[in-house]
């Protein structure tokens, strides 16, 4: 509580080192707030809510729903998220899964053909079978009751002005209809009307879209509550557009809707050199990936060498396989599988796997660990295209919000009820339901969650404030995007926009991919030379657009600094 109401002075004394602290009231010693999303129109729906005197909380929900409407490739309320928040009031940092659930029907065999090989991937997304129980209105009427500022309904306004008055189609958005779900859109007279020309052709950058079958959702649940999504006539549509899909169709039932809950999951934090760094814990993987893959960093002179220096990118790129080996093995759902988090988190566990790591070679192979607690084994999910977008939001109240939200594929499951998109999320668990007569903790299984890569990360200095609020897009790469910005920022001190623009490495198995085009790649040859097998150049892009999008908000002297990843078409704003 003391460090709680101590806060504010420390935050007036890094902006304004002269001013006199003891006469100015607490509220009044905090920074404006800001916002990064994924997209400008969201960006600026977050801000509306900030300048009416919401919370993070408030403002990132409308960021939420603005993205709904304006990036429907990536999230929305079809979709669930995972939420850090640092609750300035109590100074507690809370985190919440709003994760899709598998309907009561779902079982570990649901995608395995008769011959009991998997479904291909491909074949398994559209259509019914892939949809997971949304979670995103649940969370967000959560996070209002607890967390809110403002009346409910203000939360949606600039979602309903975008969706009945129209936007523009960005480049991204144009690229990702024209993409694996373009003949799904085709398919149904709702999602023809809404992405495709009068000829069934992609709607071009620059048109305009309008969505007044969403507008009119949303206004639903704005005036009677999440009731309005998970019970009664929307709910009826959801369901009948599921078992209706042309592919796949699958059964999703009221009870499986009106059941839905939101849960309250313990954030996985820990120390890395003066910092504690706090990510979302179990059914994700992110907060351990991206806390192990810093944590095995430390006992090493990263600060000091650089990000010119290869052996710095060498390393990080080991800490990474390492880290990668274990979060395919032991993660899963909490509720349903034993998930080691404590062990793979522990400062033994992560020195033991430190010390295989050399300055001078690469590990000739990486498997996984066996941390303390640990039982069984599973499997990777799949590969990145454009479904996800992180927001970052911190208000003038000293609170902060860190929200990765999800669809899982590019126009998720490719169906599309009263205007938003279905995602895709069931095909986020493993499809082989056991490996060597054990059980993979990622097996589909009744009102489980899928394991996730979606690392929405906080940061606080020694101090105990709130430094760094960060989340990234792009399937397994998000942890080691966010991985890489933390170096930027925590070690080499910098800005956390030249930070988010930092070259992207990935090191997974026995591959180490580099972003081409950058310094990272002039550094092949060094990183063959240390033994690495194989080092290629991705451009980390899907169907022309890159897949990195990192969005995060810096406390700096001069305040709140957001960014955007300059790949991306997302912004950051302060208030
Ligand atoms: O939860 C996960 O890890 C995935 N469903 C995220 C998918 C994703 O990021 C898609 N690409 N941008």
């Amino acid at each position: 509580m003391l460090k709680h109401l101590l806060l504010p002075l420390t935050l007036l004394i890094a902006s304004c080192a002269t001013a006199p602290v003891a006469e100015t009231p607490a509220a009044a010693t905090q920074q404006p707030g800001a916002v990064s999303s994924a997209d400008p129109r969201a960006t600026e729906a977050g801000l509306e809510i900030l300048r009416r005197g919401g919370s993070a909380a408030d403002a990132a929900m409308a960021v939420m729903l603005a993205l709904t409407v304006v990036e429907p490739q990536s999230s929305g309320i079809g979709g669930g998220s995972f939420m850090l928040y640092h609750d300035a009031a109590t100074g507690r940092l809370m985190s919440y899964d709003g994760r899709e659930t598998a309907p009561a029907a779902a079982g570990p065999n649901r995608f395995l053909r008769a011959d009991g090989t998997p479904m291909p991937f491909g074949e398994a997304v559209p259509g019914g079978l892939s949809v997971g129980v949304p979670g995103n209105i649940r969370l967000m009427a959560l996070a209002h009751e607890r967390h809110g500022r403002l009346p409910w309904a203000a939360l949606f306004e600039p979602a309903i002005r975008l969706a009945r008055d129209g936007f523009d189609v960005t480049a991204r958005l144009s690229a990702r209809i024209g993409g694996a779900r373009l003949e799904q859109l085709r398919q149904s007279p709702e999602s023809r009307a809404i992405y495709l020309t009068a000829d069934g052709q992609p709607k071009p950058a620059g048109s305009r879209i309008t969505n007044p079958r969403l507008a009119a959702l949303l206004q639903g649940i704005a005036g009677t509550g999440a009731d309005a999504f998970y019970r009664g006539p929307a709910a009826e549509r959801l369901r009948a557009a599921v078992a209706n899909a042309p592919a796949n169709p699958a059964t999703i039932t009221a009870e499986d809707l009106a059941n839905y809950r939101v849960r309250e999951r313990a954030p996985v934090c820990g120390t890395y050199r003066t910092y504690r760094i706090c990510g979302m814990g179990p059914p994700s993987s992110g907060g351990i990936a991206v806390y192990t893959i810093l944590k095995q960093l430390e006992r090493f002179d990263m600060p000091g060498m650089g990000r010119d220096n290869p052996l710095s990118w060498h390393l990080i790129a080991e800490s990474m396989r390492l880290a990668y080996a274990d979060r395919s093995r032991w993660v899963g759902d909490p509720d349903f599988a034993q998930v080691p988090t404590a062990g793979l988190t522990s400062d033994a566990y992560i020195a033991s796997r430190s010390a295989l790591i050399r300055l001078d070679r690469a590990m000739p192979s990486v498997a996984p660990g066996t941390p303390p607690g640990a039982t069984r084994v599973a499997a990777l999910e799949a590969a990145p295209d454009g479904g996800t977008s992180h927001f970052s939001v911190v208000d003038r109240f000293g609170n902060a919000a860190s929200i990765t939200s999800t669809i899982e594929a590019g126009f998720g499951s490719g169906l599309v009820v009263d205007g938003y998109v279905l995602n895709n999320e069931m095909t986020d668990f493993s499809f082989v339901p056991e490996r060597d007569g054990l059980p993979v903790p990622n097996r589909i299984e009744p009102g489980k969650r899928p394991l996730s890569s979606m690392s929405p990360t906080i940061v606080y200095d020694a101090q105990g404030r709130v430094v760094l609020v960060i989340g990234a897009a792009g399937g397994p790469t998000i942890i080691a995007q966010v991985a890489k910005a933390l170096v930027g920022v925590l070690d080499w001190g910098m800005p956390v926009n030249e930070a988010l623009a930092l070259p992207q490495v990935i090191g997974m198995g026995n591959r180490v991919q580099l972003e081409p085009g950058t310094r990272v790649a002039d550094m092949a040859p060094v990183l063959r030379s240390l033994g690495h097998q194989e080092v290629v150049t991705n451009p980390f892009e899907s169907q022309g657009a890159s897949i990195l999008k990192l969005n995060a908000v810096q406390l700096t002297p001069a305040g709140w600094l957001p960014a955007a990843d300059p790949r991306s078409e997302g912004t950051g704003a302060r208030e």
